[in-house]
């Protein structure tokens, strides 16, 4: 592995609530995450998942609460400054460009990271090509340790869905963050993609030390590579636990099995067995 390691970042978020016209979406959310460990926030449909993880990142301002990213506070930040904090995001629908290559997609994500600005850069300045070089080299280490480098030529728009998932987590990763949000990563995929998936998530944390917050359905995944999980049910946390507590939690089966499959479209995820 060529890659540098991270130093993952703890989580701490502590009593976060958000209401829209109203309505509590989040009431007094509070969970950690333990650096370089893989954490799960689970729930049924509407439960708050993707509300928590636009507070997360400097999108959404909650009226009470804190997020803190080590010893750093993340309330109040815009979202480039929660990026510069050290938090990287990779979207459910993904977020490149698709008439750009993903080698191009990758240079952009790294971007944030280059002190030199868009007018140095233009100008060919010494030192903005130094960090230019940089970053080519750091995004192609990236796509060698998640083996998508044979994509790097390729036009974004053209990859398949799987591919482009993947993608879209080595843009996140290319800004070395230390705390990585995955919003549904193994969603729409086949088997053979989830697999893979799975273990790009296992490597990067266990491998780089990155500190993983995954919002995913797939319980199979879920529980397979998670240390710890956190269950949401209508915006208040149920539990916080290891995957087999969490499997046998009663209010965890009764949140996804129970009143829970009274709300529409929601399919009934498989709480036994690993996979
Ligand atoms: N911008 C918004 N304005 C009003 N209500 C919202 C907004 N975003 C989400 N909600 C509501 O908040 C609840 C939680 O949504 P969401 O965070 O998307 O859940 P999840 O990601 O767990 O499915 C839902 O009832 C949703 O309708
Ligand atoms: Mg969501």
């Amino acid at each position: 592995m060529i890659l540098k390691q991270t130093v993952g970042a703890r989580l701490d978020v502590t009593g976060v609530t958000v209401r829209f016209s109203g309505v509590h979406v989040l009431e007094d959310v509070s969970f950690s995450a333990e650096p370089g460990t893989v954490h799960a926030l689970i729930g049924p449909n509407g439960a708050g998942k993707s509300t928590l993880f636009n507070v997360l990142s400097g999108i959404y301002r909650p009226m009470v609460g804190s997020v803190m990213i080590d010893d750093r506070e993340i309330i109040g930040l815009k979202p480039f400054q929660v990026a510069r904090a050290g938090l990287g995001r990779a979207f459910q629908n993904g977020s490149m460009f698709g008439s750009l290559t993903v080698e191009e997609n990758l240079l952009l994500g790294r971007h944030r990271l280059t002190r030199a600005g868009v007018i140095s850069s233009g100008l060919g300045l010494p030192s903005a090509r130094a960090e230019q070089r940089d970053a080519r080299v750091k995004v192609r280490e990236t796509a060698e340790f998640l083996e998508i480098d044979h994509l790097l030529a390729r036009t974004s728009g053209d990859l398949s869905y799987g591919d482009a998932k993947r993608v879209d987590v080595a843009r996140a990763l290319c800004t070395e963050p230390r705390l990585l949000l995955l919003d549904e990563p193994g969603a729409g995929m086949h088997t053979r993609e989830k697999l893979a998936m799975r273990s790009t998530i296992s490597r990067i944390a266990r491998e780089l030390g990155t500190t993983i917050l995954l919002v995913e359905h797939d319980m199979g995944l879920v529980m397979g590579i998670s240390d710890r999980i956190t269950v949401l049910d209508f915006g208040t946390v149920l539990i916080t636990s290891s995957p087999d507590e969490v499997r046998n939690d009663a209010r965890v089966i009764e949140a996804y099995l129970g009143h829970s499959t009274a709300r529409k479209g929601i399919p009934k995820p498989r709480m036994n067995g690993k996979q």
